[in-house]
């Protein structure tokens, strides 16, 4: 199947309208379908922080059109210098959430963009559109890795809400949907912020792919029934190792996998690889507020509670990891050096 013939792919959740970008707020779906208008890089920090916009790819695409907020006003701006607004505000858009590398990497290579103010929109586009036509190429290629009426599990929402569209495990999901080599999915709650239960769901049920939902806490006895035969799930971070860091609870659903004899596959862009990351102990995980988590009955103090908000899985408990580059099995140090010497 070529890419050219994907279905399912209908949703957009981040755009460029009107001098500004256009973003589905993710924190109101599925009861709403609301869409924000950003104008600025302070209130694109806020939506990042607040996740408004989610998700590794997304937040990436999101800063790559946040410079362009930062090189306009770094222009009006008649305080300080260009460059030194300009790298400001990237900045200040990097501290909205330490874990997605794509939200660095696309800061990074915006600072390499040689006219700020008259090329950063077109190489913005251009990096939405590769994100989607990457999603796609992994779509592709990872739903060739299943067999025949395969049972799949995944993990939080690596879908088009999470990407520029089509989305990254979702992708291989909805091709292989497609292809008709899965018959079943099974999509996590993901507890706390319950991205599975409210935005994966939203996803297939708005595009007619059947899916169902489990408590987080059900994958094990799932396996144990012989119901699943591969896990999917997207990434926020591919260590050089082969460690990705995603989604809280990826690590012990990589852990029940291998148990059961289930596989795991790793769908992620190259643009989500963190380069300087020997391994997933280089990563910064989140840790997002107690309140997320605290039912509101308890006052903070004798009793609170721990959030930390992504995990790392280590390389030994992965089957495959899918790029758009290609498929890595059993990644380790050799081969992710390999797939970089390509890029
Ligand atoms: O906290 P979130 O919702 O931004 O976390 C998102 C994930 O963990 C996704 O699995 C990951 O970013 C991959 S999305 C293609």
């Amino acid at each position: 199947m070529s890419k050219e013939k994907l279905l399912y792919d209908s949703i957009r959740p981040v755009s460029w309208r009107n001098d500004g970008l256009r973003l589905l707020d993710q924190r109101v779906l599925p009861k709403e379908e609301v869409y924000r208008h950003i104008t600025s890089t302070q209130a694109l920090y806020s939506a990042i922080k607040d996740m408004v916009v989610r998700g590794a790819p997304a937040i990436g695409i999101a800063a790559a059109y946040g410079a362009v907020l930062a090189a306009k006003e770094a222009a009006a701006d008649t305080a300080i210098a260009f460059e030194e607004g300009f790298h400001q505000r990237l900045d200040f858009l990097a501290s909205s959430r330490p874990t997605a590398i794509n939200l660095f990497n696309a800061l990074e290579a915006a600072k390499q963009v040689n006219n700020p103010i008259t090329e950063l929109l077109g190489w913005a586009h251009q990096w939405l559109e590769d994100d989607i036509s990457a999603n796609k190429v992994m779509g592709v290629y990872g739903a060739n890795c299943l067999s025949s009426k395969a049972r799949v599990l995944t993990h939080c929402n690596a879908g088009a809400l999470a990407t520029g569209g089509y989305g990254t495990a979702l992708g291989v999901i909805r091709a292989g949907f497609q292809q008709q080599c899965i018959t079943t999915i099974y999509a996590d709650e993901t507890r706390p912020w319950n991205q599975g239960a409210r935005l994966t769901l939203w996803e297939l049920q708005k595009e007619g792919i059947p899916a169902t939902l489990i408590a987080d806490s059900v994958a094990a006895s799932l396996m144990k029934k012989g119901a699943v035969d591969w896990v999917i799930v997207g990434a926020d971070s591919v260590c050089m190792n082969g460690d990705i860091v995603n989604k809280i609870g990826t690590y012990s659903l990589a852990v029940l996998a291998k148990h059961h004899g289930v596989k795991l596959m790793i769908v992620a862009p190259t643009t989500t690889i963190d380069l300087n990351a020997k391994s997933g102990d280089d990563i910064v995980i989140e840790q997002r507020s107690s309140d997320e988590i605290l039912p509101k009955d308890y006052e903070k103090g004798v009793v609170n509670a721990l959030n930390p908000v992504f995990d790392v899985t280590p390389a030994e408990l992965i089957s495959v990891i899918v790029t758009e580059k290609g498929v890595i099995e059993s990644p380790d140090a050799r081969k992710m050096q390999a797939l970089i010497e390509q890029l």
